[in-house]
């Protein structure tokens, strides 16, 4: 059961987590310190219940608190070597836990359990930071809170930081909290309750007196040429755009992308004060950990055209890659761990809105939303002062600090298709649901596009949430909507990197019953369909120079001469020609063009259950239902071929295991001799 004190302590936490004016998201930790019984004594023992290591206030439950035993807790400051050797308390943490212990105590823990309070909270609010990050951080901490609030001048966390607001704590027995310079707050309480108040007081308090006291327009005028684009304008340039920053911010490590048009950030960029601003970098260390420490920002007007501001983002990139590599040389000791690539994690385009990036969809959103957070933090420094950040060897300590090395070493290792965005057509049923799933099992973001809007977009919620697949419709014998679709994806994901060409339809009939209607339909869906879908989203693998995979879902009767197929079979043959054309052209690019040839998937498939199904056990005198098990029969291996059978070759043909294979169809078909490919 909960210990009562422990139970406080989580539905405080999700209560301020879950509003964003109190922290970032994952940010901030808080804590309480109670008595339970001891088992092995029977007699109370003194605990701390610590939010652990990583997860987020606002969904914080029993497994993400760390507990510690707070006599021997208390008991490592006589051993504490002093500040050059701090982070081997870390390591200490470990002999202070409670039985298990719960989640790993993280670096903050020392703060909250050697401040004497029964309860503390340390948070990352963004009118906090923005009064931790003025130029005058400490008069202006003394005339908004008086007594009440502290200035704690800057230190990377630690068991300093402890020892340090501990000690400000013991002096200034009126203080409710503290301002954490170039970083955030902490504030304490004797009850959970009081510890909740104080820190919500902290913070509408230093809100309240922006509001009041600061400047209006504390980012300067607006730069001519640089204001928001009209809504239809801005998401346009945006996709126009996307594909080739991704590729900026993916020359060392392929990145997912997200993007935000929100206002704060396009009203920050039509700003004066934006390019030197966005220079200075974020402060808070959980910002810059996910922004890097400085965002890379367009310096043309969005009233310049696409192509002058391709060229302009390619030369910005090689000075962005110079200027990181030399932050990392003027700062970097024999022991700091290598580089970890020097692409920005922000690109900012005036105008038009922001592009953050992760290794998955999730951590690139959150990227965003911590500039947004540091876009507020500078705009409070400067409404009341000069935004001025930590300095660049401080950040440096932060990032490629030791102890945030292991943190990144402990990282489970990614899947094999993380990174990956895939664009599956046809994908809200059958063969293509069965692609889309096991894509996005094995890491990847998919976009599940398919005619009707509502059955793509239940298809891919039954992926996941939107970090993971999103529905998207298009008809894609319809050009227009193909690059709409694409234009979704890219703004949603960043990018594309593995193209299914899926989506298809099936009439059997023989050539006398056979309409020109049939004709165009079969060839608009699958052979043109294809080929737009190609056509478009080449263009994007190319921008990106990421590489790339296309894949055709062809047919085994793109080879076999079926009977009552002439319209089906011709267009599948041309699709499976498209594959060995595509192969050739796209190979320089490296991008790999293969395809499958399935047979007799009966079971999922929407083509089976709408007539065409009923019409091939009529052409091979057999029940409807007998199907399955008729096309299983006539097989080598006489199995019968599920939806699963094709998505695990698209598996295999896009993994990183057939690198050097293009131009190839791989059967999926149980073994049909007569459509063996030679
Ligand atoms: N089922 C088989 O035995 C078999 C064998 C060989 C090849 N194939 C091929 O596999 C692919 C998928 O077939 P399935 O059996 O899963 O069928 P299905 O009917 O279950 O799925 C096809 C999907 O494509 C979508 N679609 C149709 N026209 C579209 C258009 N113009 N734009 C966008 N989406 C469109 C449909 O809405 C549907 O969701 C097809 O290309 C088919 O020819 C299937
Ligand atoms: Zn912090």
């Amino acid at each position: 059961m909960t210990n009562p004190t422990a139970a406080a302590l989580l539905a405080r936490s999700n209560r301020l987590g879950a509003d964003p004016k109190n922290t970032n998201y994952a940010g901030g930790n808080t804590s309480a310190k109670g008595t339970e019984t001891d088992p092995v004594t029977g007699q109370p023992v003194e605990l701390l219940w610590v939010k652990g290591s990583g997860g987020d206030l606002g969904t914080l439950t029993e497994q993400g608190l760390a507990v510690l035993r707070l006599d021997r807790m208390r008991a490592l400051v006589n051993v504490y070597p002093g500040v050059d050797r701090e982070d081997e308390m870390v390591a200490a943490f470990d002999y202070c836990l409670h039985g298990k212990g719960g989640a790993a105590p993280s670096i903050d823990t020392a703060m909250h359990g050697l401040v004497d309070a029964a309860h503390v909270d340390h948070l990352h609010p963004d009118s906090g930071i923005a009064i931790a990050t003025a130029a005058d951080g400490p008069a202006l901490t003394a005339k908004i809170f008086g007594e009440k609030v502290v200035w704690v001048p800057w230190r990377r966390p630690g068991f300093q930081l402890g020892l340090d607001i501990a000690e400000i704590k013991a002096q200034h027995p009126d203080a409710v909290g503290c301002i954490l310079g170039g970083h955030g707050i902490t504030a304490w309480g004797e009850t959970s309750e009081e510890s909740e108040a104080n820190s919500l007081w902290i913070i509408d308090t230093a809100a309240e007196y922006i509001a009041a006291h600061g400047k209006t327009a504390p980012f300067g005028g607006i730069r001519s040429g640089f204001e928001r684009l009209p809504d239809a304008e801005r998401r346009t340039r945006a996709a126009a755009l996307a594909a080739t920053i991704r590729g900026v911010a993916s020359h060392d490590k392929p990145m997912v992308g997200h993007f935000t048009d929100a206002e704060v950030v396009t009203d920050f960029l039509a700003s004066e004060k934006a390019p030197e601003l966005a220079a200075l970098g974020t402060s808070c260390p959980d910002h810059f950990l996910r922004t890097k420490v400085k965002p890379l920002i367009l310096d043309l007007p969005a009233t310049a055209s696409v192509d002058e501001q391709i060229a302009r983002l390619h030369e910005l990139h090689a000075e962005y890659r110079e200027d990181y590599q030399s932050y990392y040389d003027a700062y970097a000791t024999t022991s700091s761990p290598a580089i970890r690539g020097a692409d920005p994690l922000i690109v900012l385009i005036p105008g038009v809105g922001m592009f953050s990036y992760g290794a998955n969809k999730q951590t690139a959103r959150v990227a965003g939303e911590f500039y947004v957070n540091a876009i507020n933090v500078m705009r409070g420094a400067e409404a009341l002062s000069t935004y001025s950040p930590i300095s660049d060897a401080e950040k440096f300590r932060i990032e490629y600090w030791a102890l945030e090395e292991a943190k990144l070493q402990r990282m489970p290792k990614p899947k094999s298709h993380q990174g990956r965005i895939a664009f599956v057509t046809g994908a809200a049923s059958g063969i293509g649901k069965a692609i889309a799933t096991r894509l996005a099992a094995e890491g990847a973001c998919v976009v599940v596009a398919d005619l009707d809007l509502e059955k793509a977009q239940a298809a891919a919620a039954e992926l996941g949430n939107t970090d993971v697949a999103i529905g998207v419709a298009a008809n894609v014998a319809d050009a227009d909507a193909v690059q709409a679709a694409l234009d979704e994806a890219v703004l949603a994901f960043g990018g594309v990197d593995l193209i299914v060409n899926n989506a298809g339809l099936s009439l059997s009939k023989s050539l006398l019953e056979t309409t020109e209607k049939d004709w165009d339909l079969q060839h608009d869906v699958m052979a043109k369909g294809s080929f737009l879908v190609s056509k478009a989203a080449a263009k994007i693998l190319i921008e990106q120079k990421l590489g790339g995979d296309i894949i055709y879902i062809s047919s085994k009767n793109s080879v076999f001469a079926g009977p009552n197929n002439i319209a089906y079979s011709a267009t599948k043959a041309d699709q499976a020609h498209q594959v060995r054309l595509l192969a050739v052209e796209l190979g320089e690019f490296g991008i790999r063009v293969n395809g499958i040839n399935p047979d007799g998937v009966v079971r999922g498939s929407g083509i089976f259950a709408s007539g065409w199904g009923a019409n091939r056990a009529a052409t091979y005198g057999v029940a409807e239902e007998d199907l399955g098990q008729f096309y299983a029969n006539r097989t080598i291996l006489k199995r019968e071929v599920v939806p699963e059978n094709v998505a695990d070759a698209v598996f295999v043909l896009t993994g990183p295991e057939l690198s050097r294979t293009t131009g190839l169809h791989i059967p999926v078909d149980s073994g049909v001799a007569a459509a063996f490919l030679r």
